[in-house]
C-alpha cells in the first residue's frame, strides 16, 4: 500500500520494480506524447517496419509464389496460437481473421445452429452497437423466427437465463464503463439452462484475465487492434471451444474453411475445429503488420501482464481521486481490479471538450457520450510515470478550465 499523497516519487518506485518494464522498448513510442487509447488503436512493435518492408519486397519480387514461399495462408493460425495463452486459450482453439463484426455473425449463427430449437438471443443492452446491429440482422432477416431480448446487468442476465434462449451473446467488459463481468458465472448459469455463450473480449484481451478455456464459454470474439496490437484496422480473432466448434457447420462457409482448401469440390466439408471459421482469403498486408506479435505475446506472461495492469489502474484510480476529485471528477469504472476491463472510465463536466483539451495536450484519450471519459491503460508500454502525467496534464485542463477554450467546443469521435 502506498503512503499519501501519491507523488511522482512513487511512480518512479512503482516503475522501478515493474518486471515487464522492457517491454516498451519493443514499441515505438511517441516521445511526449501519452497514448492511453489502447482501447482504439494499440502502440505499433518497432518490428512493423520491417514486416511491411518484406511485404512490399514480396508484393514485387514474389507475386503469386508468396501463398507458397511465405506463411501468408498459415497466418491466422499462427497469429491465433501466438494469442491463445493471453485469452486463456489452447493453441488451436484461435484464428485471426475478419472483423469483430464478421466473426460475431459467425459465432452467434453457430450457436443458433447448435441450439436451433431455441429462438431468442440475449445480449446487453448497453454492448457495443455492432455486436447488438448483427444480431438484429440475424432477427429481421429470420422473418419472425428469431428474437432479441436484453438485460441490463449481470444479475439480470443470470436470472433471464431459460430454455427459449439459444445464445447469450454478451460483451465481458462494458465499452463505456469498463465494467467487467464474471465470465465463468454467467457461463455457468447458461449451461445450466442449455443456452449457450459468445464474449466479445474486445476490451479484456491483452489487459485483464480472459480465462476461455476455464470459464468454459462456447465461442468468443474480440478486436485484435485493441490491447492485442494488431494495428490500425488490424485482424480480429475468433474462439470456439473444440466439441462446438465441430458440432455444426460454420454458417459463413468459406473455401478457406474447407477441409482440402485445394481440392477446389464443389461441395462444403468443414475443416476440424477452429478453421472452418476462417471464411476467405486471409488479409495477407493486415497480417504482416500483426506479424511481429508472433515472437511478442508468447514471451509474456499473461500473469505478470494482469498484474501491472493491476498496479497501473489502482494507480490511476488513486491519483484520480485525489488530484481530480476535487474539480468534479468522478470515476465510475469498478473500484475492485476483478470487475473491470482494460480502460478506466470516469465523468467530468465538458467531458467531450476536455478530452479535445487532453488531445491537444499530447494525452490520446477517448470520449464517449453523454459524459464519460476513457483512459485506455496498455501494460505493454504504459507506465505509472506516463499515469502520474497524463493526469497531471488532465487536472491543469480543469484547474485552468483550459478545456473552456472556444478551439475545444468542437468534439471529434
Ligand atoms: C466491444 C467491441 N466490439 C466490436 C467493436 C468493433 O468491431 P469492428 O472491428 O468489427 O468494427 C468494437 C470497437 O470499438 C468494440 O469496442
Amino acid at each position: 500500500m502506498l503512503a499519501k499523497p501519491l507523488t511522482r516519487k512513487h511512480a518512479l518506485a512503482l516503475d522501478a520494480a515493474d518486471p515487464l518494464a522492457s517491454l516498451r522498448d519493443l514499441f515505438e513510442l511517441k516521445p511526449g506524447t501519452i497514448f492511453m487509447d489502447a482501447n482504439s488503436i494499440g502502440p505499433m512493435a518497432k518490428a512493423v517496419r520491417q514486416s511491411a518492408e518484406g511485404l512490399l519486397d514480396d508484393w514485387v519480387n514474389l507475386r503469386r509464389r508468396g501463398w507458397s514461399n511465405r506463411q501468408w495462408l498459415d497466418m491466422p493460425s499462427r497469429l491465433g496460437d501466438a494469442i491463445a495463452p493471453v485469452i486463456g486459450a489452447d493453441p488451436g482453439d484461435v484464428v485471426v481473421c475478419d472483423s469483430t463484426t464478421i466473426n460475431q455473425f459467425k459465432a452467434v449463427a453457430h450457436c443458433l445452429a447448435i441450439n436451433h430449437a431455441r429462438s431468442v438471443i440475449l445480449s446487453q443492452s448497453g454492448n457495443f452497437p455492432t455486436d447488438v446491429h448483427v444480431i438484429q440482422g440475424m432477427v429481421e432477416a429470420s422473418r419472425g423466427r428469431l428474437s432479441l431480448r436484453f438485460i441490463d446487468t449481470e444479475e439480470e442476465a443470470i436470472a433471464a437465463m431459460d430454455e427459449t434462449i439459444a445464445v447469450a451473446a454478451l460483451s465481458h467488459v462494458d465499452y463505456r464503463s469498463g465494467e467487467r463481468w464474471d465470465m465463468k458465472r454467467v457461463t455457468e448459469a447458461a449451461h445450466a439452462k442449455g443456452v449457450l455463450t459468445v464474449w466479445d473480449t474486445s476490451h479484456s484481451a491483452g489487459a485483464v484475465p480472459v480465462a476461455l478455456k476455464a470459464s468454459r464459454t462456447d465461442m468468443a470474439i474480440g478486436c485484435g487492434y485493441k490491447y492485442l496490437c494488431t494495428g490500425p484496422g488490424g485482424p480480429a480473432y475468433i474462439y470456439a471451444r473444440k466439441d462446438i466448434a465441430d458440432a455444426v457447420w460454420p454458417a459463413l462457409a468459406g473455401w478457406m474453411g474447407h477441409d482440402d482448401v485445394f481440392g477446389f469440390a464443389r461441395d462444403f466439408a468443414p475443416h476440424p475445429g477452429i478453421k472452418r471459421f476462417i471464411a476467405g482469403t486471409p488479409a495477407v498486408a493486415a497480417n504482416e503488420l500483426a506479424k511481429p506479435l508472433l515472437d511478442i505475446w508468447p514471451k509474456i506472461d499473461p500473469e505478470k501482464l494482469c498484474a501491472k495492469h493491476k498496479s497501473l489502474t489502482d494507480f490511476l484510480i488513486a491519483l484520480l481521486d485525489q488530484e481530480c476529485g476535487p474539480l468534479g471528477v468522478e470515476v465510475t469504472s469498478p473500484r475492485g481490479h476483478e470487475r473491470r476491463g482494460g480502460n478506466v472510465s470516469f465523468r467530468a463536466t465538458g467531458a467531450g471538450s476536455v478530452v479535445e483539451a487532453l488531445v491537444d495536450q499530447g494525452v490520446i484519450s477517448s470520449f464517449r457520450k453523454p459524459d464519460a471519459i476513457r483512459f485506455g491503460v496498455s501494460p505493454l508500454v504504459i507506465s505509472h510515470q506516463d499515469i502520474h502525467e497524463a493526469v497531471a496534464r488532465l487536472k491543469r485542463i480543469l484547474a485552468q478550465k483550459i478545456w473552456k477554450q472556444p478551439k475545444y467546443k468542437k468534439v471529434s469521435v
